[in-house]
């Protein structure tokens, strides 16, 4: 049987067209070891099939081969280094395929399938080699034109079906997306309650992913962030190298991959247990604006009102704190909010943390519906040496991430799991840890 979403997208294909889609392939790490193989998303979403070096072709019009599937073929000799294949009965068997190929087989057979049809689903720009590969089966195409052949003339980006169908999550999507979320908390609430001062970032961070693999995640969904003192200030900051101090603010952002979906889950919390005054006046500012724009969503509301909305929020909690001066205003027309929240409130989630979907269609924000899923991370980072500041707010970054499905009446927050109250996180760390490590 063919999977769920593929036949979802044969089903939206305009007529006289073919779909290619490529799988990953593996990327050299160093010498003769490559990097772990990570699939490429779409095409995962649509064959299930979690090998390098295959493709799809989608020909709603073929009489019998609607789906084709090009695969690594079984090798004894092969198998015995990297493990076993689908290979071309298990591409028909397992995963649907009406036809299936040995990759090697793809030159000779693309065109066969790609010519004569009108319109060309192909996404270009994610694999350099293969787009090579799809130009060159056009151009070889066009070159028989005297035999009564044509090529494609019309090239459409697939993403215009595939990225809305991944942006709308069905319940499957969901189950596993709740699960991620949830050994996500798991793993936050473990590092708190592991915390020190005098602990290295990097211990943190694999109490963290022990927690995620303990608990059936694949890895991580992306590079965890544990970050201490200056480095809490640091956006996408990842060595996890440096000692944490007493005093120090300490933000982690880290998601579990489980079923290919991934959490996203940022807390900030003092290394030694307690806010400090100016690291919980921050903290407050930041923890408003995640609550506030978390009160607003449900179907209907503008994806950008939820930016706005933490704007004004934040901007008006640093006026009160006397980090800026003036009014809300004048602050939010001049950006002055910028030199301590320089990002975007949010992003899609789903199988890439980063999840596809467009923002605006046209001229218009998007507005959120039932099954759409996002984060809320409102942040302030404040690093040692920020004009007009006072030292005590030196080295606070705080960012409170938590992950959000749109539902029919209003919303559904996956990563309530992990506290973020200042006087619950503060009660957490105070307990003792439960995962031996
Ligand atoms: N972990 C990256 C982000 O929060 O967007
Ligand atoms: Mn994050
Ligand atoms: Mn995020």
């Amino acid at each position: 049987m063919k999977p769920t979403r593929l036949a979802e997208f044969l089903a939206k294909m305009e007529p006289s067209s073919v779909a290619v889609f490529a799988s990953a392939h593996e990327i050299r790490r160093n010498q003769d070891t490559d990097f772990e193989f990570r699939q490429d998303t779409d095409f995962y979403y649509l064959t299930r099939l979690n090998e390098p070096d295959c493709v799809a072709v989608l020909a709603p019009n073929h009489p019998e081969h609607k789906y084709v599937l090009f695969v690594r073929p079984r090798k004894r000799e092969e198998e015995i280094w990297t493990g076993l294949r689908a290979g071309v009965e298990g591409a028909i068997r397992d995963y649907g395929a009406d036809a299936a190929y040995d990759i090697a087989r793809l030159d000779e057979l693309l065109p066969k399938y790609l010519q004569n049809a009108h319109k060309l689903y192909y996404g270009f720009g994610q694999n350099q080699q293969f787009d090579l590969k799809v130009i060159g089966t056009i151009k070889h195409i066009r070159e028989r034109v005297r035999t009564g052949v044509y090529a494609p003339t019309t090239i459409i980006d697939p993403a215009t079906i595939v990225h809305e169908m991944r942006l709308r999550k069905n319940e499957d999507d969901l189950k596993s997306l709740r699960r991620a979320a949830q050994i996500s908390a798991e793993g936050h609430v473990a590092a708190m309650k592991h915390c020190k001062p005098g602990m290295y970032e990097y211990e943190l961070e694999a109490v963290v992913e022990y927690v995620f693999r303990k608990n059936g995640a694949t890895g991580v969904g992306y590079p965890s962030i544990v970050g201490s003192g200056f480095n809490t200030t640091i956006l996408h900051y990842n060595t996890n190298q440096c000692q944490i101090q007493d005093g120090d603010m300490v933000l982690i952002d880290a998601g579990a991959e489980y079923n290919v979906f991934s959490g996203d889950i940022t807390r900030s919390f003092p290394a030694n247990g307690k806010y400090t005054k100016a690291q919980q006046a921050i903290y407050e500012v930041v923890l408003n604006a995640n609550k506030e724009v978390i009160k607003m969503v449900k179907p209907g509301v503008s994806f950008m009102k939820l930016h706005e909305r933490s704007v004004d929020v934040v901007t008006q909690g640093l006026l009160d704190v006397g980090l800026l001066s003036g009014s809300l205003k004048d602050n939010v027309e001049k950006k002055a909010y910028e030199k301590f929240f320089m990002h975007r409130t949010g992003h899609w989630l789903g199988m890439d943390v980063h999840d596809v979907g467009r923002y605006k269609l046209d001229d218009d924000w998007r507005t959120l519906e039932p099954g759409m899923v996002f984060t809320v991370e409102p942040g302030v980072y404040i690093a040692e040496g920020a004009e007009n500041v006072p030292e005590e707010f030196f080295n606070i970054g705080v960012r409170i991430e938590d992950d959000v499905v749109v539902t029919e009446s209003g919303s559904e927050v996956l990563t309530s799991g992990v506290p973020k109250e200042a006087r619950e996180v503060e009660a957490t760390m105070k307990e003792s840890a439960m995962v031996a490590v």
